[in-house]
């Protein structure tokens, strides 16, 4: 298994791009099945999910074609080959789950295997399926597979969720764009990703309104065409760079990164004592690695709030603060698997449920390390980068799901990073 090698303590200085959303772009890919004419993503990032998005979709029959130097993905879904989702491929990766709301839509029926667990929390889908049961659809699950059917078509509803799910609002919206009749999703999340997935469904043929508020409304047609569709940038991954220049120091610009995506993240970055300004080709971060951070209480939350996807790069940013930090994460259950790792660095971090309270150090020391999910794993770069001597970070398939080119784009800022492959490793 290839690993990451970082030799800490190097400022980064230069200009990191910030490449298209994956949580985006797995939703619009699954948008694909929703028509006969091709979607064409623009902007679309090369990642291990993506990839995997896209050996899905060419086992229901999409025909694919992939321009990496133009970063141009062509789906075209002529005919639907199969609806059925094995458990390999969603056991693998979660998103595949959001092939379903596509297929009911377009076919009537699918079979998608139910997604499990995974490192950082249970992660039902009652969500999803409480919503395709309230628009007209039959579900049972059996040995692990949820079998969906509409056979007649779905009929718009009126749905409230409990609480806000980012995957069961895109998932509520993918199934009713093509419903008969009008749909209220109400409590929906407010994430960019949503809004972006509404413009590509009306570039589509859709009508949905109120994408990026709490309440969608949308009114099913009977047929979507095929459309040209940029990705919006990926927050997450701009916010990561984000916080490594604010950890190692330096000045970087986030070229692309959208301050409007980013306010509860640069909130609590000035807080900590980072300079954040946007600019009109992105956002920088400037911060003098000589100067002491400060320590900033914050807790996740649903988009506009902290993002729980940036809650362990920022607990790495406040190991290095002076004095003591407290972190709430409020959406998953069990994700701070990062703070052990840490600690391996010499950081001082105490668990108590969901609230960790992490004391600054003035220097952490690099040491061996496992990623465990990939939020968690790039932590443990940005812990590396500003640590003394070398970071060996194992497990890199993680950061392979998320992050495009991270080595590429954080040595040609200075930082000292390698990857080994298996056979160096
Ligand atoms: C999306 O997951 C993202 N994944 C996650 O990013 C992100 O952390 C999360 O939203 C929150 O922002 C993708 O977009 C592919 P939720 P999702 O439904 O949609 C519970 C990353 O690192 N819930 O908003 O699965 C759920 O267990 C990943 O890129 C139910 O109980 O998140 C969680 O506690 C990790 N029943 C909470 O709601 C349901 O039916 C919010 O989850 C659905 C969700």
């Amino acid at each position: 298994m290839d690993r990451i090698v970082i030799s800490g303590g190097s400022p980064l200085n230069g200009i990191i791009p910030i490449y298209g959303a994956k949580n985006s772009a797995l939703k619009l890919q699954a948008a694909a099945l929703l028509c006969g004419d091709p979607l064409i993503l623009e902007n679309m990032p090369d990642l291990a999910d993506t990839r995997f998005m896209v050996q899905l979709l060419a086992s229901l029959g999409v025909e694919i074609t992939w321009i990496k130097e133009t970063r141009t993905l062509r789906m075209h879904a002529a005919e639907i080959a199969s609806t059925i989702a094995p458990y390999d491929q969603v056991r693998k990766m979660r998103a595949s789950f959001n092939v379903l709301g596509p297929l009911l839509a377009r076919v009537g029926h699918a079979t998608v295997s139910l997604p499990g667990g995974c490192a950082i929390g249970a992660r039902p889908v009652d969500l999803h399926l409480k919503a395709f049961e309230a628009m007209g659809a039959d579900i049972v699950i059996e040995q692990g597979y949820v079998k969906a059917a509409a056979l007649r078509g779905l009929r718009g509803a009126e749905i409230e969720f409990p609480f806000v799910s980012v995957g069961a609002t895109e998932h509520a919206m993918l199934a009713a764009v093509l419903a008969q009749g009008d749909t209220v999703l109400k409590n929906s999340a407010r994430e960019p990703e949503i809004a972006d997935l509404a413009d590509c469904l009306n570039a589509m043929g859709a009508r949905v309104e109120g994408a990026g508020t709490s309440e969608i409304r949308i009114k099913g047609v009977t047929s979507l065409k095929g459309t040209k569709h940029p990705v919006v940038g990926d927050r997450i991954e701009a916010g990561t760079y984000a916080l490594a220049a604010a950890t190692a120091g330096g000045d970087v610009l986030l070229s692309g990164a959208r301050a409007e995506h980013l306010g509860a993240l640069i909130d609590v970055m000035k807080a900590a004592g980072v300079e954040v300004r946007a600019e009109d080709r992105g956002l920088r971060i400037k911060r003098d690695a000589s100067k002491r951070l400060k320590p900033v209480d914050f807790e996740t939350e649903p988009f506009p709030g902290f993002p729980t996807d940036l809650q362990a790069q920022t607990m790495a940013m406040l190991c290095f603060a002076d004095g003591q930090s407290r972190i709430r994460e409020t959406i998953f259950e069990n994700r701070f698997m990062h703070a052990p790792e840490l600690a391996r660095l010499g950081a001082q971090i105490a668990v108590h449920g969901n609230e960790a309270v992490v004391t600054g150090v003035d220097r952490l020391i690099g040491a061996p390390v496992m990623a465990t999910d990939l939020r968690a794993s790039v932590s443990l770069v940005i812990a590396g980068l500003a640590a003394e001597g070398d970071t060996i970070v194992n497990r890199v398939y993680h950061l392979d799901r998320g992050f495009e080119g991270l080595e590429g784009k954080l040595s040609a800022c200075g930082a000292r990073i390698v990857r080994e492959k298996e056979e160096q490793a």
